[in-house]
């Protein structure tokens, strides 16, 4: 059955290309084949609760939904975000309000008769124990109503310090653990390392398996990519997706975001195939809709009055190989330079450049870690990496006529 209104092309690229919103439907969504037999692996373990962290932007939101789905067949699931102004008992009561639990028959007094009337009522988990203190003894008793609900907690890096006990979460994680064996949580955060999302609490270390979200693989993004097309009737040009594939740099966001101008323009011309012609169109529609954060810090870094070498350096640095984490050297970038300038560079041209990219002078664009003689860098928004590429993109493409849905006028 297909899941797009029939007569509305238009809206159905906004269901099936959603740049700002995370995938909710298993149809559209794209890859995660490791990490999806990674987590369902875990929820077969008694006792073991799961973490799923990576970088902003990679795709968590969206595999935590597919998650839901998977399991909510033969699992109550329940799913909440954290909040900044969120406390221990917060959250636990957004959870407990989210599962719910048939309730009881009622006597009732009809007249002279007393009647047995079955009332076929749902409560919350929370309704159960409202009165009492939201402590570790009142949780465990009700969560023993549903021993293998499961609750997937979003945004869990955006609990604070100030706000919420981590220590009373982590001694819950370990009660949860010990006396509800197949009652599941699992946590999902932006973190490089799942000890910043759990700092502090080792003890609940054993009781916890990561599941770590990389950047899409090149594979992946071509799946978003022809996935979406199949539904929308529409197709993309080998060369096409091979230029969404690389100017995604293995962030969805952008990937979504070209697709869906590129389709929207198919549609508005009235043509199937999408072709080179409407990629100018579309970098230039996606760098406009792209947040004012991004973008300012994008045009601090490479403002330069005199000839210097910031943008060519910021390019290198978004084209560069990294780790699985997002980190390259200084030196990973010496070849890249060379090729880009056309001259041979040294390291002592261009490392001044990466330390000012991490002042607010010059929008803090990297981020550095490591000592001094093991300096690494990082984009500190890692979406900044795509977001730089499709830039260069667009300048590249500046001389040529913009294919856009004006033409049809013409
Ligand atoms: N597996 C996937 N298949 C298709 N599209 C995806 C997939 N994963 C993510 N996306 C798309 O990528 C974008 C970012 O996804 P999502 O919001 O899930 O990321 P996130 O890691 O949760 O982001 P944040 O760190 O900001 O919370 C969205 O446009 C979403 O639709
Ligand atoms: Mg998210």
């Amino acid at each position: 059955m297909s899941i797009l209104p029939k007569d509305d092309p238009i809206k159905s690229v906004y269901q099936v290309f959603t740049p700002t919103s995370p995938v909710e439907m298993k149809q559209l969504f794209a890859g995660r084949a490791t990490q999806m037999v990674k987590i369902l692996g875990i929820l077969e373990q008694p006792g073991q609760h799961s973490i799923i962290y990576g970088d902003r932007g990679v795709g968590k939101t969206s595999f935590s939904n597919i998650v839901k789905l998977m399991i909510e067949n033969s699992n109550q699931v329940v799913k909440v975000a954290c909040d900044s102004q969120d406390t221990f008992e917060s959250l636990w009561k957004k959870i407990l309000t989210r599962f719910s639990v048939k309730c009881t028959t009622e006597k009732t007094q009809i007249g002279f008769n007393v009647e047995d009337e079955v009332k076929e009522d749902r409560k919350s988990l929370y309704d159960l124990v409202r009165l009492m203190p939201m402590d570790i003894d009142t949780i465990l008793k009700a969560l023993n109503v549903i021993p293998d609900g499961k609750v997937i907690i979003d945004e869990f890096d955006r609990l604070e310090d100030s706000q919420f006990d981590k220590k009373l979460f982590a001694d819950l994680v370990k009660g949860i653990s010990d006396n509800l064996p197949w009652f599941k949580l699992i946590m999902v955060g932006v973190a490089e390392d799942v000890a910043t999302l759990i700092s502090g609490h080792e003890s609940i270390e054993r009781n916890l398996s990561q599941v770590y979200m990389p950047v899409m693989a090149s594979g992946e993004i071509r799946e978003i990519i022809t996935n979406g097309a199949k539904r929308l009737n529409l197709s993309f040009k080998e060369d096409v997706i091979e230029e969404i594939v690389q100017l995604s740099a293995g962030y969805p966001h952008f990937t979504h975001s070209l697709c869906l101008h590129s389709a929207i323009l198919a549609i508005r011309i009235g043509q199937s195939s999408i072709d080179s012609r409407f990629t100018g169109y579309a970098i230039r529609e996606t760098v406009e809709s792209t947040h004012e954060s991004l973008k300012s810090a994008f045009m601090k870094a490479k403002w330069t009055t005199k000839k210097t070498i910031f943008k060519e350096v910021l390019y290198a640095a978004s084209l560069v190989k990294t780790d699985e984490h997002g980190f390259f050297q200084a030196n990973d970038l010496t070849g890249i330079l060379n090729r880009i300038l056309g001259r041979q560079v040294t390291l002592a041209t261009f490392t001044n450049h990466l330390k000012k990219f991490c002042e607010p002078e010059r929008g803090e664009i990297l981020r550095m870690a490591g000592s001094p003689n093991k300096r690494r860098y990082k984009f500190r928004n890692p979406l900044m990496k795509a977001f730089v590429i499709i830039n260069k993109t667009k300048e590249q493409n500046e001389h040529k006529p913009i294919l856009d849905p004006s033409s049809i006028f013409e």
